[in-house]
């Protein structure tokens, strides 16, 4: 080895951690199936539980690509066409949500990429694809001129962008590189440099929020969003950075978004290092111990999409960190057993709202699948689902 090819995150794995990968596996497999029979027969999509069953949810919830994403990943584990058939079921009921497309917001990417972008990068499903740029193009008609993405709708918020989107950035890399139309991703790069400039502190913390001056695109305000304070660090907005970083270098190539993904991650590690298990704000007081195992799955499944772009001389510390947070999450918070569908038991809204804390998050769950499929040899990267076509 010469240390120049790219980072090997399935050859760097101990025989113990294969062995886990094989239960965790098994484990995964009869908690989905079980998940699934409960979805059976329900009107909506399983985004949270409560008394050991799927709670439900609006149909236009931004959560609601991740059941079908989830459907999908398991698929391309076991080869089961039984979640194919959900993924399909799902992706068909959230044409609801398209069709009302004045209640979308920026999380589109997160509804379609990684759901119809993957059923049409796996099947080249049509109605896949065209649901896949309609969502692409709600997302464009949101971007503001001065730079910025519009987040979320509702007189006032004109100005308001949010480090999440970094996340949805990649639906439209996809669709400039499905339809050769630049327009998308010179958006994204857009949106992705002024989150560079306004949301990534010098130590690689971010604000949740920033709110621009929507005719002007002046600089007005930072609050604390969904973590604790103004000038905190809300633990599932570096993750989602971390991660969106690292895709935004994958689609476009540039090094100063690689270099950001590489800043943030290395503050995400030196912040979670005691436990591997992220508080909700990584500046919460000491009381109440609040978990978030949604950022730690997320920032788990982007430190090994980041340590595999790197070279074979730089990856192994993300490589470290990505399974260390895997399996401190795995150990002393998955629910493995067939009394509730949901795995992750203490995933939080949002600071704020104590009854959201320490509740069961579909995502948490799926980005957990999604890196131990990464971790079991899958190359398909749903974030970036027409990569080798
Ligand atoms: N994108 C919203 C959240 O992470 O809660």
């Amino acid at each position: 080895m010469d240390g120049m090819g790219r980072f090997d995150i399935c050859a760097a794995l101990k025989a113990e951690d294969r062995a886990w990968l094989s239960d965790v596996k098994e484990r995964l497999d009869a908690k989905m199936r079980y998940g699934v029979e409960k979805a059976r027969g329900k009107d909506y999509i399983p985004y949270s539980t409560e008394n050991g069953d799927w709670k439900p949810t609006q149909i236009g919830w931004w959560t609601n690509g991740f059941w079908p994403a989830s459907m999908w990943q398991m698929y391309l584990m076991t080869g089961d066409s039984l979640y194919r058939d959900e993924a399909v079921r799902a992706e068909g009921m959230l044409d609801a949500a398209l069709r009302n497309f004045k209640a979308l917001d920026h999380d589109v990417g997160f509804m379609w990429l990684i759901q119809s972008g993957v059923r049409f990068a796996l099947e080249g499903n049509a109605d896949s694809y065209d649901r896949t740029l309609f969502a692409a193009t709600t997302l464009a008609s949101r971007f503001n001129p001065h730079g910025f993405i519009r987040a979320w709708d509702g007189a006032g918020r004109e100005g308001w962008a949010i480090v999440d989107c970094m996340m949805n950035l990649p639906i439209l890399y996809w669709a400039s590189e499905t339809t050769g139309d630049p327009r998308y991703r010179q958006i994204a790069m857009r949106h992705a440099d002024t989150t560079m400039e306004y949301f990534v502190r010098p130590d690689g913390s971010c604000n949740h929020i920033v709110i621009f001056d929507s005719e002007t695109g002046a600089f007005l305000d930072n609050p604390g969003g969904q973590g604790y304070e103004r000038g905190s660090s809300w633990s599932r907005g570096q993750s989602w950075a971390l991660y969106g970083f690292t895709l935004s270098y994958l689609h476009t190539g540039e090094a100063r978004y690689l270099d950001t993904a590489k800043k943030v991650a290395n503050y995400f590690i030196s912040q979670t290092a005691d436990d591997w298990i992220p508080r909700c704000d990584f500046r919460q007081p000491e009381e109440p111990p609040v978990r978030d195992n949604a950022a730690g799955n997320i920032a788990a499944s982007g430190l090994l999409e980041l340590a595999r772009a790197l070279l074979e001389s730089e990856g192994k510390p993300y490589f470290d960190a990505g399974l260390r947070i895997l399996r401190a999450q795995e150990r002393e918070c998955a629910n493995w057993a067939l009394d509730d569908p949901a795995i992750f038991t203490q995933c939080t809204a949002a600071w704020h709202e104590p009854a959201g804390r320490h509740i069961t998050m579909t995502y948490a769950d799926y980005f957990f699948i999604e890196a131990a499929g990464k971790l079991l040899g899958e190359k398909l990267l749903f974030w970036y689902p027409n990569r080798d076509a």
